[in-house]
Order: C-alpha cells, then structure tokens, then sequence
C-alpha cells in the first residue's frame, strides 16, 4: 500500500498543475528557474494534454513530455502525471459521436470546451484506456514521477442512450429483478409500472415531478459510472508502476460523487478548494472541506487546486488580499494536507481561463501574487519536517451523506428554501466558532472514537445507520440530530410517524405530527432563541429529560429541542449564536473541550501533532493567550503565555 507519505517524505509538496504546452517551450527554462526560487518540489503535468499527445488517432507525441520530464527532475521536482482523459481531442467526438454526452433534453454537449466525454461509452473508455496504457508504460518507471492524477474533477452526467443501457444493467446489478425496481421506485403511483427492462430509461425530460426513486438511482449509478471509468485508468497505471500511488482530485462537496466510496478506492485523497475571498465566512468553508477531505483519507491529504488569485467563475472574481493565500494554504496544513497546490503554476494568455490567476501572473516574477507564493514556499519548508504526516485528534464528528443528501434535494419537498449543503455548513459553522476540532464520518462508520457525534440533516437513513447511531448512544456517546432526520429510508420510502421509530423513542417523541416549514424572512420564537428555515410540530411521549418549547404561533409550548439523556433533537434550525451555543454545551457535558480557551472571535487554532496552528482570519492585531513556553516555527522566536498575531498572522507553535 502506497499513500502521501511516500511522496512527501518529510516534506510539505508545494506547487501546483503546469500546463507548458501553452508557452513556447523558452518559457520552460525560466519556469524551471522560477519553481526552485519559490520552492516547489511538485508539479501535476499532462491533466489536459490529450490532443498534443494523441494529435491524430493512434498517433503518440511524447517527445515534448519526455523533455519535460528531465527538466523537472534535473531541478528536483516531483512530477504528479495526470491521464488527460478529462478532455477529449475533437477527432475522437468527429469520429465518434457517441463519446459525447446528452443532457436530460437529449442535447448534445460537443467539443469545444471540456470533459465532453460520456462516462458510458465504450469507446471513450477504449480510448481513454489506450492513452493511458500508453502513457503509463512510457513514464511509469521515469525517475521524476511520484504520484499518478487520473482525470480531472470527474463531474459529468449523461442521459444518452448508451447511459441507459448501461443505467439497466447497474438495476439489474442493485436488484435483481425488476419487480424490485418497481417496488424500490414506488411505481404503483402514476401509472409508472415497469413490465420490461427496456422501458427504464435515466430521468430525462418530464412533463411534471419525476419519479423520485429513479433519480436517486441515476445519481447513484452517475457516481458508479465514472468510479468505473477512473479505476479503469487506475488499474493500468498501477499495473506499470505498483508503488506509485494514485490519485483523482475531488470538487469539494459536489453532488455528483459519492467521495466517500471513491475514497477507498484513491491511495491520496485530494480536493480542489476554492473559497471566495469576499466570502465572510470563506475561511469556514475552507476548514469543513479540509476536515471532510482528511476524513476521507483517514489521514494526511493533498490540496491539490486552489488559487493564488482571483479566479474567473464567479460573477464578480476578487483577488485576495495581501496574507490571504498564506492564511489560507496554512489553514490546510493546519487541517492535515500535507501537500498545497494550485491551479495553476503560469497564468494563461490565451484560452477560457486567462482572466484566472496563476502562481505566476500576467504581472511576472515581480508580481504580488509570485512574491507571496515565494514567501508561502519558503514558509512550508520551514515547518514541513515537523508537520509532514502527524495527524489530527477530533471529539467530534459530524455526519454527512451522499445518498440521504441526493434522495431529500429532489422537487416536490415541504420546502425549497433551503439546502442540504447550507445547513451543513452552518453546523460545522458553529462548532468551528466554538473551537472545536471536528471530523465528518459516513453515518455507518464506527463512532467510538468521539465525544460528541452532531448530525445537521440526515433525511434518509438506512437501518444499519439508525442501528449505528442507538448503538453509539447505548455506549455512552453524545448524539445531537438537527431536523429533517430519518424521515426516509435508503429508497426514499418514507418512515412512517414522522421520524423512525426508533429515533423517536430515543428523543422522546410520540409523534411527529407536521412539518411547519419556515418562509425565507420567518422565524420561530423559541425559549432563548429564534429558529430558522423549518420547525415541527411534535408531541413528546413523556420520557424526554429537557426539553425548549416553541413560543407563541401554532406551536406554542410544542418542544422546539429535546433531550433525552445523551440525545438531542433540534427541530429548527437555531440562529447561528444559539446553535454554536447549544452544541457547545452538548459536545462540553460529552467532555469535548475547545482547542484553546480564551481565543479572540478571529482566530481559529487546531491541534496537529504536537503541534499548535494559530490562524487569525482579522486584520486588526490580535493577543492570543497560550500558557507556557512555545517556539514559533514560522519566525525562529520563542513565546511565553501569548503571541501577537497581525493581519492574517499565523504562529505554528512547538512545545
Ligand atoms: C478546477 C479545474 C481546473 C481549473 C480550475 C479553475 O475546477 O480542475 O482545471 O479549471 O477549476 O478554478
């Protein structure tokens, strides 16, 4: 078994995807030149080189790649080889128009931009196959390679005709028969019986509401579409360098992709993260992708994209301040990446992305932004020896779900007012303001290792999950669910009573009579607090041993939160200041405990190894406390009981 450690070695990878088949290859020597300067040991090379190595059909073109790939190792840069798979060369969507993928109206998305690639043609895959055989005999053994990138952001749909096909076989597999299809769909409603296997077809284009079950199982079967693609190509290059290890970059909290299952499947887990720096709460969002990606990994994982500036997909694209990408790239180590890269090394002149930054601008090697990535190079190789592959203890963990997530954002909900991903975050919000360290877990994972186990919104719940949560309970653990919890099961066959039963007996709920869902400028005045998006009308049976009422409106004096021992349900979702509280309180009586008390509102502090990041996200000077004697890695000096943190300032502090 391979993994990051074998790559990084004591070192933090810096660096980022280069694509030097946009430059005359002049340009190479100094990008050669500006790389060793700024102290980067890892570039990802080829994610789009497809039509310049395979010009015509069957042609090879290597002799550009081979030449870079004794640049980088003569200067003593790892190579991260990505298969260019992700975006096809028109000769293959010209010659085979069944390479490309339909959308729910049965249009064609062409050639022209990228990833036009149908995840279910079979000749896409034989291609796509061929290069990399190809690619992977010539440069596995190649002394620069450390780390193999199959694809890119593996992110496209198709409700083609070869995806249908395909979208069969994969019920068949699931179930069996189509009887089962039928009985998991709910078919008896709408007349949408299935007699034959030929009439399944992904949910295309509907007059009204599609039948839920059937979209749930092409999100399902999208993300086992393109797993197989990628283990495919993973397959062929381990067969040509077994102890190299392999990779795929995800899209922080995509929907497309079921990252846990395809994480078992990645020797390194990586993510690309692109936090707005406009964004008040972009730091936030940036610590919950890193604890999610390090979950996954089990351990140390890559950044493998960010931006060192402004990027061009947004409608207004700001740059970042001065400090900002220290910070934030800081923050990723902090949270367990052992390796922070970027989108990308040189700034495009040309093409769909110039208007994106890179490490090197438009503005050269006396830019801001190359000045900083230097500063931010020189930083990593200072702390790299101490951080590189320790690891990070959290108490407690917060649940996440694919499958519940895709079965509870479909159409013809209680309310459209709210999503999944927001009230996730606005958990992790609140226990990243409490200071408290926290992992994600798949809801069958094993929760021993926590103090504390928080479940934002988990709408479907299989048995084997609502058997995994009473068991954690039962053994002493703390659970505290938000609401719209264990309404369905794995098929979106709704549980009856409002909530699974056993849920309900373990809150102290009778019944769960509506769902008063919240318009976008209401609230519900609760004792202490207002709730927002949602609330529930809920007779409680009696047992629970708190509980925080509803006050006034229809559910005056109806439990707004129960508790009932170590379980906690919230059926609202309480303003910000009132749910960091009441988790607090939970995870502090579980015995979960803030990384360092008396922090400043700004500054986030993680433990990792022994050592202890502080990340002040203001721009105000602020005084951190921190009792005893600490050396400061990033500036030589050592502190005693506080440090002074200016804007954006980061310590990494060792005993
Ligand atoms: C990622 C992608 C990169 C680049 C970047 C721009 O989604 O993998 O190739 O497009 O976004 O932010």
């Amino acid at each position: 078994m391979t993994g990051l450690g074998d790559v990084t070695r004591g070192r933090i990878l810096f660096g980022g995807d280069y694509n030097p088949e946009q430059w005359p290859e002049e340009t190479w020597a100094e990008d050669a030149r500006l790389m060793k300067d700024a102290g980067v040991n890892s570039v990802t090379l080829g994610v789009f080189s497809w039509s310049r190595l395979e010009p015509r059909p069957g042609a090879r073109e290597f002799g550009w790649l081979d030449r870079l790939m004794k640049l980088m190792h003569d200067n003593g840069i790892g190579v991260v080889l990505a298969t260019p798979t992700s975006s096809p060369p028109p000769w293959l969507g010209r010659l085979h128009p069944q390479t490309l993928p339909r959308d729910e109206d049965g249009r064609t998305e062409w050639w022209g931009g990228r990833q036009h690639f149908s995840h279910s043609s079979a000749v896409y895959r034989r291609h796509a196959a061929a290069i990399t055989e190809d690619l992977a005999a010539r440069y596995g053994g190649h002394p620069a390679l450390t780390m193999w990138h199959i694809n890119n952001e593996y992110c496209t749909y198709d409700w083609g005709d070869e995806a249908a096909a395909r979208f069969r076989h994969w019920l068949r597999n699931r179930y069996g028969t189509l009887d089962a299809v039928n009985s998991a769909w709910g078919t008896a409603f709408w007349s949408q019986g299935y007699g034959e296997w030929e009439e399944i077809l992904p949910p295309r284009r509907a007059h009204y509401l599609k039948n839920p079950g059937q979209v749930l199982d092409f999100k399902r079967f999208t993300s086992d579409m393109l797993l197989e693609c990628y283990a495919a190509e993973r397959d062929i290059v381990r067969r040509h360098s077994p102890h190299t290890p392999v990779t795929t970059n995800f899209m922080p909290l995509w929907a497309g992709q079921d990252a846990w299952r395809w994480a078992e499947e990645e020797d390194v887990v990586s993510v690309d993260l692109y936090p707005d720096p406009r964004d008040p709460f972009g730091a936030q969002h940036g610590a919950l992708v890193q604890d999610m990606t390090r979950s996954q990994a089990r351990g140390p994982w890559m950044l493998m994209e960010q931006a060192a500036g402004p990027v061009n997909w947004r409608g207004v694209n700001h740059p970042k301040p001065r400090g900002l990408n220290r910070l934030w790239s800081l923050q990723a180590v902090a949270r367990g990446a052992d390796a922070v890269c970027y989108f990308q090394w040189r700034q495009s002149r040309q093409g769909a992305e110039k208007f994106h930054s890179g490490m090197v601008g438009h503005a050269g090697e006396q830019g801001r932004t190359y000045q900083e990535v230097k500063q931010l190079g020189a930083d990593l190789a200072k702390i790299g020896p101490h951080v590189a592959d320790t690891r990070i203890t959290a108490d407690v963990a917060v649940l996440h779900d694919w499958h519940s997530w895709w079965a509870g954002a479909q159409d013809g909900r209680p309310s459209t007012r709210f999503d999944y991903p927001d009230v996730l975050h606005a958990w992790h919000r609140a226990l990243w303001e409490a200071h408290l360290t926290t992992d994600f877990a798949h809801p069958e994972h094993d929760l021993t290792p926590y103090r504390a186990v928080v479940v934002p919104q988990l709408y479907a719940l299989t048995d084997a999950a609502i058997d995994n949560l009473l068991a954690y309970v039962r053994g002493g653990g703390t659970l505290v669910c938000g609401f719209l919890t264990g309404v369905a099961d794995q098929d979106d066959r709704i549980r009856t009573g409002g909530m699974d039963a056993r849920l309900r007996d373990l809150f102290g709920i009778r019944t769960l009579h509506e769902w008063w869902p919240l318009e976008a400028d209401e609230t519900a005045a609760c004792d202490g607090f207002r709730g927002t998006l949602w609330s529930e009308e809920i007779e409680p049976d009696g047992t629970a041993t708190e509980t925080l009422p509803y006050k006034g409106g229809e559910l005056d004096g109806l439990p707004a939160v129960l508790r009932k021992g170590r379980a906690w349900y919230v059926s609202t979702l309480p303003e910000p200041d009132a749910l960091r509280g009441l988790l607090a309180r939970a995870a502090a009586e579980a015995g979960a405990r803030p990384v360092l008390d008396g922090l400043p509102a700004q500054v986030e502090a993680v433990r990792r190894g022994d050592l202890l990041f502080l990340l002040h996200h203001g721009r105000e000077a602020v005084t951190v406390p921190v009792p005893g004697t600490h050396h400061d890695l990033l500036t030589g000096r050592t502190v005693t009981d506080e440090v002074v943190l200016g804007r954006y300032g980061v310590a990494v502090l060792k005993p």
